[in-house]
């Protein structure tokens, strides 16, 4: 008897078995890349591309050529790995959408409704109003309203409290997240209680963002798994803390706040006027703009600072660029009246920051740029060769493998703060590889139309952040001979990768002030 089940089970694993290899495997047909559909049913090469996406393309790499496909969560990707072909899929080609994807995550993400215009919730171009609010014109008043919010965190209010006489102890991580968790999130929503100077109301304002604060964190936890599909009610407390969010960011709130940028009141206006969205997904969309906001800056806000204060020679070239800009423009640093202000002109003007800044984003960036094929179609490359790719196969292009490139850039794997300087000291533009410059080489924002809106108020908010606290405080890290602590992998392909744990340091206001 127990043979025998044993034997009908035997029987119905093998013939799931023989129904995968036959229906669940892609067989390459002729002109296709090589495809690898990985072991586990559905999940492919999953495991073995999150373990470590880098080291394992490379593999790939070295045995398939420059395109090769992997088959991950039920996705076919084509990866490719040769940065002179990045032009064909970068460039808006009519086989490509880059719309499908990017819409479809932020749905399964944040709950709302879709954005994409093919869907009938919408005629908003989501495109046109990033352009339009955190680009070009816009970017003045968000720069002068950042700077404000930035120096009244780090100095006018209790969340750091620094001191002339004995030093402050923190972790980088944490310390980043304080300071531009709430400056960012006060320039893009608003103050709920405007410049009101009341005591009590100044704390609440403050609980309110705090609120905020610990709801970002633990929505973010999960981010990951609900990008790979996983639905956001397995999560309990992400969910709520989602929830939080959107509550906060219902119209009756939000119109109360003083300040409120561009960006976010146009968007309420849009919402209204363009869509069908109910009250809550209308909510929940400020939610992915805080995320956007937010996600990718606060890591990168902690490399910038940790390489910075790790190396000497990074530390005091950028004491110096800072005191030149300051002092060029008649700037005093006063902490009892922190006013500093600086222009976009003078930010512009601050080369060795703007290295510091992108060396730290070359080693912990990690977005994959993705396309979806509309249309079976043929994918050219720059040595002339041409792959068959299916329609609804998906099209990657992974930085790190640039970032990482020892052809492209020297010790790849070290910190070297003036890599983006050119011998006149001004920003460097020339990356090549195998002799031939290279026209993609540094790639944390994205790619083509789908680039980073907010990139340049981003640069801007670590540059602001940078020259203030130079400005402001000495620092030093707990451990001077600290290690370089690992990325955390689990958000691969996501944006900036936060470190596995945090760095201490320490803190103290200038005593020559
Ligand atoms: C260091 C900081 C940042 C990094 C590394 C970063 C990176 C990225 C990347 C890789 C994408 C996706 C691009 C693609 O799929 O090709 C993206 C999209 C986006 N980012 Fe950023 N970002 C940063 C900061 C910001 C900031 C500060 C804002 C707004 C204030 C912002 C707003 C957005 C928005 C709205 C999108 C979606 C664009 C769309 O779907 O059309 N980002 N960002």
């Amino acid at each position: 008897m127990i043979i025998s089940i044993a034997l009908i089970w035997a029987v119905v694993v093998g013939f799931c078995c023989l129904l995968w290899l036959a229906l669940g495997i892609r067989h390459r047909q002729p002109g296709e890349p090589a495809v690898e559909n990985g072991f586990i049913p559905y999940l492919g090469c999953a495991l073995q591309f999150g373990a470590n996406p880098l080291q394992f393309l490379r593999s790939r790499q070295k045995k398939y050529g420059h395109i090769f496909t992997c088959k991950i969560a039920g996705q076919y990707i084509h990866f490719l790995c040769d940065p002179f072909s990045y032009h064909s899929v970068i460039r808006q080609g009519r086989h490509l959408d880059w719309r499908k994807f990017h819409f479809a995550t932020s749905v399964k993400a944040f709950g709302h409704d879709s954005f994409d215009p093919r869907h009938g919730h919408t005629t908003e171009n989501l495109h046109q109003t990033f352009l339009k609010t955190l680009q070009g014109e816009a970017l003045p008043s968000l720069i002068e309203t950042m700077m404000g919010h930035l120096q009244d965190v780090m100095l006018r209010s209790d969340t750091l409290s620094p001191s002339k006489d004995h030093w402050e102890v923190d972790g980088i991580f944490a310390f980043c997240y304080k300071v531009m968790f709430e400056s960012g999130y006060l320039t893009l929503f608003g103050k709920e209680f405007g410049e009101d100077k009341c005591q009590a109301r100044q704390a609440a304002q403050k609980a309110l963002v705090l609120n905020a604060l610990e709801n970002f964190k633990e929505f973010d936890k999960i981010f990951p798994a609900l990008v790979a599909g996983l639905p956001i009610h397995v999560f309990k407390s992400a969910y709520s803390a989602r929830e939080n969010l959107a509550k906060t960011m219902h119209a009756e709130n939000l119109s109360k706040r003083k300040n409120v940028s561009d960006l976010i009141s146009m968007r309420m206006i849009l919402n209204d006027s363009l869509s069908t969205f109910n009250d809550l997904s209308k909510a929940r969309t400020h939610v992915a703009l805080l995320w956007a906001s937010q996600a990718n800056t606060l890591p990168a806000t902690f490399w910038s600072l940790f390489y910075m204060i790790r190396s000497p020679d990074a530390l005091k070239a950028a004491c110096e660029e800072v005191q030149k800009v300051l002092k060029d423009s008649g700037l005093t640093v006063d902490p009892s009246d922190p006013t500093l202000k600086l222009t976009r002109d003078q930010l512009d003007n601050m080369p060795v920051l703007d290295s510091i800044i992108k060396e730290a984003m070359r080693l912990s960036s990690a977005s994959m740029n993705v396309r979806v094929a509309k249309e079976d179609f043929l994918l050219h490359l720059d040595n002339q060769e041409a792959y068959h790719i299916r329609k609804d196969d998906v099209i990657a292009l992974y930085p790190p493998m640039l970032h990482y490139d020892p052809e492209i850039y020297e010790d790849p794997c070290e910190y070297k703060f003036d890599r983006f300087l050119d011998e006149m000291g001004q920003e460097k533009t020339t990356f090549y590889r195998s002799g031939r410059r290279l026209r993609y080489f540094y790639m944390p924002f994205g790619s083509g139309v789908t680039k980073c809106p907010g990139r340049f108020f981003a640069v801007y908010e670590i540059k602001q952040f940078l020259s203030l606290v130079l400005s402001y405080f000495d620092m030093e890290l707990l451990d001077p001979a600290i290690k370089v602590p690992p990325l955390d992998q689990s958000r691969a392909g996501l944006g900036i990768l936060q470190p596995t744990y945090d760095v201490d340091f320490r803190y103290k206001l200038k005593s020559n002030h």
